[in-house]
């Protein structure tokens, strides 16, 4: 396979990306209580979800041919085996899209041999696309972004999100009870993606998160980095996508945040 054109692939994703984003803001108020399913306690899903993830994969096809997919909603083979896998999660905010929280995302990675190379993530209802390729920096709308300069943690807004499975709160709760302390203000906003899309573009200075899958952040990892963001596990590993934990921030924050989180 010859090697692909990133930027204009980048373009292209970004494409599909607005238009599996038309289709779920159109469902915004026409979606029904008779149409929200439980996927485990707590976590939801609705045919928008799907639908969105149908067009996605649809439309990223044709870019790419052989790329595997993983995918949150299934409706495709999963397949982790080729040089170059599309990670998606068609809507990352669900619960919020349910209660109308007008916060929630199309989220579109490609990994390269397991390394995430270029990340798309549409901020549906603010009309803000950010994306990213390696090599190629970090883009919101057209102007380049990059992460805060903050270098103190007292003066910090860091992101973080909560699992749907309660089993291990006390661990999250006592990291949240440091950082409560230390930090400006904490955030939770209900959304992986666009946690990860405000830390590239500085609004936040950081997010960590205890639980979490690839579709979550494997965009949101190109954007934070090409934006000049470090981006591990919570213990400083150093290719977080598969890893279920993440920590992102700016370089001069990770080695007081990742004390602070590391032991989640
Ligand atoms: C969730 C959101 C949330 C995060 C959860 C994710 P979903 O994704 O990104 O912010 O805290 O860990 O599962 O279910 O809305 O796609
Ligand atoms: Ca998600
Ligand atoms: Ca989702």
């Amino acid at each position: 396979m010859t090697h692909p054109d990133l930027q204009a692939l980048t373009l292209a994703v970004l494409e599909t990306a607005k238009r599996a984003g038309a289709f779920i803001r159109q469902e915004l108020h026409q979606f029904s209580q008779s149409d929200i399913i439980t996927k485990e306690p707590h976590s939801l899903v609705t045919y928008v979800d799907r639908k969105a993830e149908e067009i996605i994969v649809q439309g990223l096809r044709p870019l790419l041919e052989d790329a595997g997919f993983v995918t949150e909603e299934n409706t495709v083979d999963q397949n982790r085996k080729s040089i170059y896998t599309w990670v998606i999660d068609p809507l990352d905010g669900t619960t919020n899209f349910i209660h109308r929280i007008p916060v929630f995302a199309v989220s579109i990675g490609l990994l390269e041999k397991g390394k995430p190379v270029l990340g798309v993530i549409s901020h549906i209802m603010a009309e803000e696309h950010f994306y990213a390729w390696e090599g190629g920096g970090a883009w919101l709308n057209g102007n380049p972004i990059q992460v805060s300069k903050n270098r103190n943690i007292g003066e910090s807004v860091i992101a973080t999100g909560f699992p749907y499975r309660r089993e291990h709160i006390e661990e999250l709760v006592a990291t949240l009870d440091k950082l409560i302390r230390e930090a400006r203000g904490i955030r939770r906003l209900g959304s992986a993606a666009i946690d990860l899309a405000y830390t590239a573009c500085g609004r936040f200075d950081g997010y960590y998160e205890g639980s979490i899958n690839a579709w979550d952040v494997a965009a949101g990892i190109v954007l934070v980095r090409e934006a000049g963001g470090i981006v591990t596990g919570l213990h400083g590993e150093p290719e977080p996508t598969f890893l279920g934990h993440i920590l992102a921030c700016n370089p001069h924050l990770h080695p007081g945040l990742s004390n602070l989180v590391g032991r989640q």
